[in-house]
């Protein structure tokens, strides 16, 4: 392993009915609360009834964003900035799923600066203030709920980027899996590929002498690709919906990410195409995730090898390291589309125009991106052709 320091300050608290926490949670920083959400599915379920309910019995001045697009868009950062610099706000709620907490991050730091948060986000100015903000999640998929990354597009440049600060960790996030029993099929299937994404681009790395991380990366997949079938035959059974919202968190809060670095070239490139054509994340991944496996693979055979028994369950005998690599990465494919995510990028009627435009997102400025492999512009172009 290389040497690390783990910090994750965000207190997680799960399970049916704990809402009743928020109240005491969100009193310990101020009365005047920024209600951020989406399009609106939390008052179509009664999620928002409830928060705002909970909020009025600590008394609190509640302002409110909604209107947060998949894909959160810069705009509305400066919108929600705009309102909290205005009615001086003290805390922040998140209620939705990855995009509404993404957006929260970027506004919770705009409140405290006068940059633009694009400059920011961009990384091209430093600010780590932040204000204090908390979670209310209702998909799961991301682990924004219990990390300090968030991603922003901006439209007028075609750009989607990642960015965080220490200071955009979430200091609570309430996690009821039954607030994601009204999540619609095609985005609980997304969010399954995204989290079944962020342990994958963890497990890919030359760094020696990681087992305990391999096999907390093997359980998650395993536990996953067992109960995703299940819950989308029963899109309201509360088990299954809280196996799959622990596996979405535990996936992405730096846990399952200590003392090695993982890839995040598959996400890169995932961002550029979402960047171009705002299609969904967990739905490009799907199609990008597998392209970028057999397009890297002949750097570490035995990495994917070894997913491949462990997690697949391919049989080794008669077959060379890289057979039984391949068999795996089929394997993957054909259990993300066998749950019903897209194979093609042709899914979302892109065709090779944008291919040379993407390609160019997933650079930038710089020459190279990826760490298990370093790739280059040309790559890009070799896996989104092959993902046609
Ligand atoms: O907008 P509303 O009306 O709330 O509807 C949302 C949205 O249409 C809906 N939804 C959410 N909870 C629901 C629900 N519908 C019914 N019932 C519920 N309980 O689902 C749709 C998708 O929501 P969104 O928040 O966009 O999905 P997700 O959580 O997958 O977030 C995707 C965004 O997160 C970024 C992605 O790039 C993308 O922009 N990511 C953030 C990461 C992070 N911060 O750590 C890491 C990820 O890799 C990812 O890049
Ligand atoms: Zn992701």
């Amino acid at each position: 392993m290389e040497n690390f320091t783990y910090y994750n300050p965000t207190k997680l608290i799960f399970g049916k009915g704990q809402l009743d926490a928020l109240p005491k949670e969100v009193q310990q920083y101020g009365k005047k609360v920024l209600l951020v959400y989406g399009g609106g599915s939390i008052k179509r379920n009664g999620i928002y009834d409830d928060v705002i309910g909970k909020l009025n019995e600590i008394g609190a001045d509640v302002f409110e964003l909604s209107g947060v697009e998949p894909n959160p868009r810069i705009s509305t950062v400066r919108k929600g900035v705009g309102i909290c610099k205005q009615e001086g706000v003290e805390f922040l709620l998140a209620v939705g799923g990855g995009s509404t907490i993404d957006c929260t991050k970027a506004i919770a730091t705009g409140a405290k600066t006068d940059i633009d948060m694009w400059e920011i986000v961009t990384k091209k100015e430093k600010v780590t203030d932040a204000l204090p903000f908390g979670t209310v999640l209702t998909l799961a998929a991301t682990g924004s709920e219990m990390n300090a990354g968030s991603v922003i597009t901006n439209w007028e440049t075609n750009e989607k980027h990642g960015w965080g600060t220490p200071n955009t960790f979430p200091k609570f996030s309430i996690l009821d899996p039954a607030n994601t029993f009204s999540v619609p099929r095609d985005q609980t299937i997304y969010g399954i590929v995204d989290m079944m994404s962020h342990v994958l681009e963890h497990y890919f790395h030359h760094t020696a002498n990681t087992p305990i991380q391999d096999q907390f990366c093997e359980s998650i997949l395993r536990t996953v690709i067992e109960t995703a079938p299940m819950l989308l035959d029963d899109l309201e059974n509360y088990e299954y919906r809280e196996t799959i919202m622990l596996s979405g968190t535990l996936a992405l809060n730096g846990m399952l990410n200590m003392g090695y670095r993982g890839d995040w070239a598959s996400h890169n490139l995932e961002h550029a195409v979402s960047a171009v054509h705002d299609i969904p994340h967990g739905g490009g991944l799907a199609i990008l995730f597998p392209h970028w496996m057999e397009h890297v693979m002949d750097e570490n055979v035995n990495r994917f090898k070894q997913l491949a028994i462990r997690v697949f369950d391919v049989e080794v005998a008669g077959k060379s390291d890289r057979e039984v690599a391949l068999e795996g990465i089929k394997e993957l494919r054909e259990f993300w589309n066998r749950i019903g995510a897209p194979s093609s990028l042709v899914d979302y009627s892109i065709d090779e125009s944008t291919v040379e435009l993407m390609a160019e997102k997933t650079v930038g400025a710089r020459p190279e991106f990826g760490n298990f492999k370093k790739l280059t512009k040309q790559d890009s172009i070799e896996i989104f052709k092959a993902s046609l």
